[in-house]
């Protein structure tokens, strides 16, 4: 077995493979789209050095592929595996899953990971569930309705103090994914990173203080505001849900305070 980084000619490889009806019927997008488009956007990916996609080969047969796209937040990372259409069952899915996330590239750009399967793509929930990843909470994207995963990939993984404004069912659900992750801790006051949630209000900023203001509208979650927070973010940013928001924030937090810039 072997993990190789994606090459120019695999580019129709992995084209006949997202068309395969096996693969599309679990993909976002399930239209058909041209050959010509993917050629571009292939060049686009591997010319893009934020972008990462693996073939793993058995017996120097391509057996399924791996690729990790930037995710909202900096340091966060968007799995999308599959494994060769008619080579399911078969551990492909799983082994290319463990041996990407160890590659060393990869751990040194991500901190987090987060990934979303349909909720009746029960193949996939395995996949990611043994290979460590925790439930982070369901979403709706268009007619789908999916479940989130997220793993963290930080070798320095300090949970980060956080405070929550949110209805209590949000809160829940926020300490819950904070711990299981290991990704903050709800402080009551000493924390910087501050986050809002619809109609929680807004105390006065005090000097130092990081604060994010999301808001629901049509089932979306949308990241409004960002205060104190050194990199800039294109707002509003859409998240699955908050997560999926938070956790990549405080896995965001963490890599820009591990550089100095938080
Ligand atoms: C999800 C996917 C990558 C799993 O790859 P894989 O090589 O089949 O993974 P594994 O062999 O480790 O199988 C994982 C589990 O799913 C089951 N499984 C895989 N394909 C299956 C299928 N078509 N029907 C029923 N069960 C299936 C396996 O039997 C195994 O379960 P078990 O150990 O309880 O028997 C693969 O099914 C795939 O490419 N799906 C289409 C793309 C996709 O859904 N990607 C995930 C979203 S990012």
């Amino acid at each position: 077995m072997k993990l190789r980084p994606w090459c120019p000619s695999d580019c129709r490889l992995i084209y006949d493979w997202r068309m395969d009806a096996s693969i599309r019927r679990w993909s976002f997008n399930q239209a058909e789209f041209a050959y010509s488009d993917h050629e571009q956007w292939f060049a686009r990916f591997l010319a893009d050095n934020k972008r990462l996609g693996y073939i793993l080969e058995d017996s120097q047969q391509a057996v399924a592929q791996i690729r990790f796209d930037p995710a909202e937040m900096p340091f966060c990372y968007r799995v999308s595996v599959a494994a060769a259409p008619g080579l399911s069952k078969k551990g492909y899915g799983s082994l290319i899953l463990q041996l990407a996330c160890a590659s060393e590239r990869l751990r040194g750009l991500a901190n987090l990971l987060v990934a979303e399967t349909m909720v009746d793509n029960f193949p996939s929930q395995k996949v990611f569930a043994r290979n460590g990843f925790f439930a982070a909470g369901k979403a709706c994207r268009g007619v789908h309705n999916l479940l989130c995963w997220a793993l963290p990939m930080a070798s320095d993984n300090d949970p980060v103090a956080v405070q929550l404004f949110a209805e209590k069912t949000i809160q829940d659900e926020l300490q819950k994914i904070l711990v299981l992750t290991g990704q903050g801790y709800l402080s009551d006051g000493s924390s910087r990173l501050k986050f809002f949630f619809d109609a929680a209000t807004c105390p006065l900023e005090s000097p130092g203080e990081v604060i994010f203001h999301f808001n629901t509208c049509a089932g979306q979650l949308l990241l409004d505001l960002a205060v104190g927070f050194s990199k800039k973010l294109t707002l509003p940013l859409v998240f699955d849900n908050p997560q999926m928001a938070v956790i990549q924030i405080c896995a965001a937090f963490k890599g820009l305070s591990g550089q100095g810039l938080c």
